[in-house]
This record gives C-alpha cells, sequence and structure tokens, in this order.
C-alpha cells in the first residue's frame, strides 16, 4: 500500500468509505498507528496540552509543530500526514499564513496543514491552496478562539449559530480545502454538512454521519486522566496497565528481583 493522497479521501467520500483520522505527536506512536492502517495522522495544535502539559493550544508554536511532526512523518508509510498551523501564525495577514504553510510543510515532511475558521479564512484557505499545499479546515469549536467562545462549549445549537457553520462549511470549499473537520456541533447538522459538501467531513463530536472520525490518541487509550469529554470513547486503559506495570518494576528493584540471571549478562 502506498502514501493516502487527498484523492484517495475524496474517493473514499466518493465510495462511502469511512475515513479514520486520529492524532500523533512522536515517532513510537505513530508508528503504531501508521501499521494499524489509519487514513490521517494529525500532528494537531493539542500537542500543546496533551502532551506539553499547557492549559490550552494557545502557546503552542511553530517550533513545536515542526519538531513533533518531523518524529510522526518520519514513522509514516501510509498514512497522509497532516500538520496544525497554530494559534497567530495564519491569523495575521495572508502572506503571514503562505509563509509558514510553506515553511511547515517544507521542514516539517507532512502534507497538508490544519487551519481553523470558516468564512473568516476563506482567503487564507484560498491563498495557501493556490499555491499547491493542500489545506484541512475546521470548524465549530475550534479551540484557538476559547476566550471569544467563553469555553469549549457545542456550537451550532441555536439557529444563527446553525446558519453561521452551514455558510463557513460552504465557504471552506469553496475556498478549495480538501476536507473540513466539524468539531462539537450536534449530529443532525453534521449529517446536513456532510450531504452539502462534496469534500469529506471528518467529525469530533459530531455524530456518525460525517464522511470520518477523529480522536485525540491519549483520549481514545486512556492516557488523559480524569479529561473525559461525552465524545470520547476510551477504548483502553492505558493509564492503569502502565501503573501495574511500573509498580511492579519498582518492586522487583527493591526486593532484588530484578535484574535476574535471564536480564544479566554472565
Ligand atoms: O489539535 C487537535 O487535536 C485537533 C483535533 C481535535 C481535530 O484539532
Amino acid at each position: 500500500m502506498g502514501k493516502i493522497t487527498i484523492l484517495d479521501l475524496q474517493k473514499m467520500k466518493d465510495e462511502g468509505e469511512k475515513i479514520t483520522m486520529l492524532t500523533a505527536y512522536d515517532y513510537p506512536t505513530a508508528r503504531i498507528l501508521d501499521a494499524c492502517g489509519v487514513d490521517i495522522l494529525l500532528v494537531g495544535d493539542s500537542v500543546g496540552n496533551v502532551i506539553l502539559g499547557h492549559a490550552n493550544t494557545l502557546p503552542v508554536s511553530i517550533g513545536d509543530m515542526i519538531h513533533h511532526t518531523k518524529a510522526v512523518a518520519r514513522a509514516c508509510k501510509n498514512a497522509l500526514v497532516v500538520i496544525d498551523m497554530p494559534f497567530m501564525s495564519y491569523q495575521t495577514s495572508i502572506e503571514d499564513a503562505k509563509r509558514n504553510a510553506g515553511r511547515m510543510i517544507k521542514e516539517s515532511g507532512a502534507e497538508a496543514v490544519k487551519l481553523e475558521g470558516g468564512v473568516n479564512m476563506e482567503g487564507t484557505i484560498k491563498a495557501i491552496t493556490d499555491i499547491d499545499i493542500p489545506v484541512m479546515a475546521h470548524i465549530g469549536l475550534t479551540p484557538q478562539s476559547v476566550h471569544k467562545m467563553g469555553g469549549y462549549r457545542v456550537q451550532g445549537r441555536e439557529d444563527k449559530q446553525r446558519e453561521k457553520l452551514l455558510t463557513d462549511a460552504l465557504a471552506v470549499e469553496r475556498a478549495g480545502a480538501f476536507s473540513v473537520v466539524l468539531e462539537a456541533i450536534p449530529g443532525k447538522l453534521a449529517k446536513e454538512v456532510t450531504k452539502k459538501l462534496k469534500i469529506p467531513t471528518i467529525g469530533i463530536g459530531a455524530g456518525v454521519n460525517c464522511d470520518g472520525q477523529v480522536l485525540v490518541i491519549n483520549d481514545l487509550l486512556g492516557l488523559s486522566g480524569e479529561f473525559r469529554p461525552k465524545f470520547v470513547k476510551k477504548y483502553v486503559n492505558l493509564e492503569e496497565v502502565i501503573s501495574k506495570a511500573v509498580k511492579e518494576y519498582i518492586s522487583e528493584v527493591k526486593s532484588e528481583a530484578f535484574p535476574n540471571d535471564e536480564h544479566s549478562f554472565q
């Protein structure tokens, strides 16, 4: 199997095959996810809160993104690698957005960028796709706008928000985005958007009727502590598995059960 391209993703939508996407931030995890056959690995700016311990995604720098994406890209034989454009790397001007998108693709090894926004980012998405860099859009709950939204809230429940969401979706498609993430919107609205758009929709907290789904890998693996939004399914509790292994190691070192002959040189 060769590398998944944006054309393959469009074909999957056209043929009704669901698209899988997960976040990844490091080489060993990306190697496992890629070998499992996930279609897209997103190096999300969620690296800020998930990996680097920040309160939100706002402090993440272009350097942080490139550093983590290089590791992920080295591990990926099949999945399309998408790099998130961090806060203030594309909002200041279209020139900045093009320059930063170009640098991020050039230095990181990713094949596409993702950025947040709808109508307000139409010109920016068009400018980046016009220099032949594929753009994944992200609408609905956009974490970089956390302060404007007044917290992480479901979007598109009221009529005005619903209309805005539909307008944003059409704008990013018109601008040339190859797909769009729909975050934290009612399933009914995500279904309507997915029907209206020709490009694939990737949902997170947007119900089953999107063309694909994305989750943050640490949430899926049970490595996010108490953090558990409604849309997250914890497929395994790795925190428990890791704690058990580490406690066993501590106890065996203390009791001199480790290392035994099997793990020592004669
Ligand atoms: O940064 C991220 O992890 C994301 C996904 C939640 C879509 O944008």
